[in-house]
């Protein structure tokens, strides 16, 4: 898969599929929600509720790790590995994502 110059390549909503650019210092959950995708965020984005989970398919680049507050929501949760909380991940290169069905509002 070959990605644009720093974008994000979204899958939601089953067949739908956008590039987003990357905005420094924003955070998954806010460059979606500013394309007007409209992940689940009932804690307003502060790593406590999961409800925006994203599942990272493809990275050109190491993500950061998680940091304390994702560390803490999943302490005692299962991971698969690729779940994020959108709402703690700041792209820095491309990506490629997808949203879980049950992260978008029904
Ligand atoms: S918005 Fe609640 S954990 Fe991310």
């Amino acid at each position: 898969m070959s990605f644009n110059k720093r974008s994000i390549n979204v899958k939601y909503d089953g067949i739908k599929k956008r590039d987003l650019a990357i905005i420094d210092g924003k955070s998954l959950l806010e460059i979606l929600l500013a394309a007007k995708i409209e992940i689940n965020n009932s804690c307003g984005g502060q790593a406590s509720c999961g409800t925006c989970k994203v599942k990272l398919v493809e990275s050109n680049d190491v993500i950061h790790p998680i940091n304390e507050l994702e560390a803490e929501y999943f302490q005692y949760r299962q991971r698969d590995k690729n779940i994020r909380l959108a709402c703690q991940v700041f792209p820095k290169s491309s990506l490629s994502i997808e949203v879980p069905d049950q992260n978008l509002p029904k």
